[in-house]
């Protein structure tokens, strides 16, 4: 039984282990207002808001996909549907701004449009002060990115977007209530919500059959498109270990950040926009920001598809796993944890802890670039990610990583060795594209044929020189903004 707030009501209900939140409110509460487009995560007609407490003590929204979010992971939490924002006749902002823009036709995917101007306003709405911050055009974009409409077009959608904060405050008191305080997580079978990672293992080994989930974004595909019925579940979003972002600065090799696997993209968003922006500008293009708010670091490595955003960049940057299982921890270079396609070094038992992001070095460069067809929500046809420096004029630690080119996101061994120790020359490049032509043998699929990978690769070897070569003739400052630039 899980116990919840919907649109400022408790609800007690019983669910499967395969129930999505869209299949409950639609089949179960006859919450119809929530409709299902694609069923995949892709489409955002179905996307709702979910508030949890902070550490403030605030109810903070997000919005993720109905489709494919587990009903268990409601427990605790206040789910927000397009039904309860508007109070009596009084529309809330986002709706009234959709009406008087004309930002609907037929209107299916007017309620998903509408929850993400909800949850974008109630982000804008801020801290204390309540003040609506401006809206930029990139957050604008980053929060309407996962919903697609194929009639109305986005101009008056965006003129809503950017007025809403012009219309009267109607915002329900209910949504600063928080979920019954007596909610203490799932314990056991089907659904299990440990909370710390002694209790993660221990489940694990008296269910060893349960699949681990997180944020659901990969693994709740299975449902909905391979019709895949899970017996039970373990959900590791509760997990304190595997939530925390610890700093170590043990030794140089070792400084850097732990993060934790179930640590969210938009969690992990602010650190790398600090550190690393040439990761943080590949985070932008991971998914939209449903798929942001729910996907984890460590379900995009566990899942090892050859085609996962941050398995290369991490390749690149040298990146750990911190493994636990039964038989204790071990820390495993990520390098070693890809054996085949969707085969990882995982043991029985095991769970992804944390994994690790050293802090940049000054003298080293990280250059990121995602190929696909679309620039928003899509998955990449080829990735690189390149990190090296320049000592005396020649290339030095040159780790040159891609995804989307073998059954395993890899570096390019001898890609490698043909640049290691030379001046960033025409020649040596031509050498290291020769060499990445007859290391990869990519597939050819929907996102591309192995023709189109092989020529990408190539042509992403040659930005880098470029982009190197330029580097070369500004300042030392200006080297440096320009190595994160992208
Ligand atoms: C519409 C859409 C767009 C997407 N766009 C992108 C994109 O642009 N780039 C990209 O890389 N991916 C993308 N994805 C894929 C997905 O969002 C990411 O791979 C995400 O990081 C998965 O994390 P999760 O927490 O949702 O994992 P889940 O789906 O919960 O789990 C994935 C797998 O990992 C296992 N697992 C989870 N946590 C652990 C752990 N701590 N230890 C061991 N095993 C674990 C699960 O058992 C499961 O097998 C997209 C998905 C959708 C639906
Ligand atoms: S139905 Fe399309 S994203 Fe959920
Ligand atoms: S109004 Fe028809 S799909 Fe957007």
């Amino acid at each position: 039984m899980i116990d919840f707030m919907l649109n400022g009501q408790r609800r007690q209900c019983a669910v499967s282990p395969d129930t999505s939140v869209l299949e409950l409110l639609r089949e179960t509460l006859g919450h119809t207002g929530t409709k299902e487009g694609c069923a995949s995560g892709d489409c955002g007609a179905c996307t709702v808001a979910i508030g949890e407490r902070d550490a403030d003590g605030r109810i903070r929204y997000h919005s993720a996909n109905g489709c494919i979010t587990p009903a268990h992971q409601l427990h605790g939490r206040h789910l927000v549907t397009v039904e309860g924002l508007a109070e009596d006749d009084a529309l809330h902002p986002a709706q009234a701004a959709m009406v008087a823009c004309h930002g609907s036709q037929c209107g299916f995917c007017t309620p998903g449009i509408v929850m993400s101007l909800f949850t974008l306003h109630e982000a804008q709405r801020g801290g204390d002060t309540q003040a609506l911050a401006p809206l930029t055009p990139q957050r604008l974009e980053a929060a309407l990115g996962g919903n697609l409409c194929r009639c109305t077009g986005y101009r008056p959608i965006r003129d809503a977007a950017l007025t809403m904060t012009e219309y009267p405050e109607a915002r329900p008191q209910w949504l600063d209530a928080a979920a019954p305080e007596s909610t203490a997580p799932l314990a056991e079978e089907p659904f299990a919500q440990p909370t710390s990672l002694t209790e993660l293992i221990a489940l694990r080994r008296r269910h060893p059959e349960a699949r681990l989930v997180a944020g659901a974004t990969d693994l709740w595909l299975e449902v909905t498109q391979r019709l895949t019925h899970f017996a039970s579940l373990i959900d590791v979003t509760r997990v304190a270990e595997l939530n925390a972002i610890e700093e170590t600065t043990l030794d140089d090799s070792r400084r850097g950040w732990w993060i934790g696997a179930a640590v969210t993209y938009s969690r992990l968003e602010p650190l790398l926009e600090t550190h690393y922006e040439a990761f943080a500008h590949l985070l932008h293009r991971l998914g939209s920001a449903q798929i942001r708010n729910r996907g984890t670091l460590g379900g995009n490595i566990a899942n090892a598809s050859p085609i996962g955003d941050t398995p290369p960049v991490l390749l690149a940057l040298d990146s750990r796993l911190w493994l636990a299982g039964p038989d204790g921890e071990r820390e495993l270079p990520l390098e070693a944890f890809f054996l085949d396609y969707k085969r990882t070094a995982l043991r029985e038992g095991e769970t992804i802890r944390a994994v690790f992001l050293p802090r940049p070095d000054p003298a080293r460069r990280l250059k990121v670039w995602k190929l696909s067809k679309r620039r928003e929500d899509d998955i990449s046809a080829v990735l690189g990610a390149f990190a090296w420096r320049v000592e005396d004029g020649v290339l030095r630690d040159v780790r040159l990583a891609f995804g989307g080119m073998a059954a395993t996101p890899r570096r390019a061994a001898r890609a490698e060795a043909a640049l290691e120790g030379q001046a960033p020359t025409l020649e040596a490049f031509r050498a290291a594209r020769k060499a990445l032509g007859e290391e990869f043998q990519p597939m050819s699929d929907v996102r591309g044929s192995a023709d189109y990978r092989r020529l990408s690769a190539a042509n992403l070897l040659e930005r880098l020189r470029l982009s190197i070569a330029q580097d070369d003739t500004d300042t030392p400052r200006e080297v440096m903004l320009h190595a994160y630039a992208h």
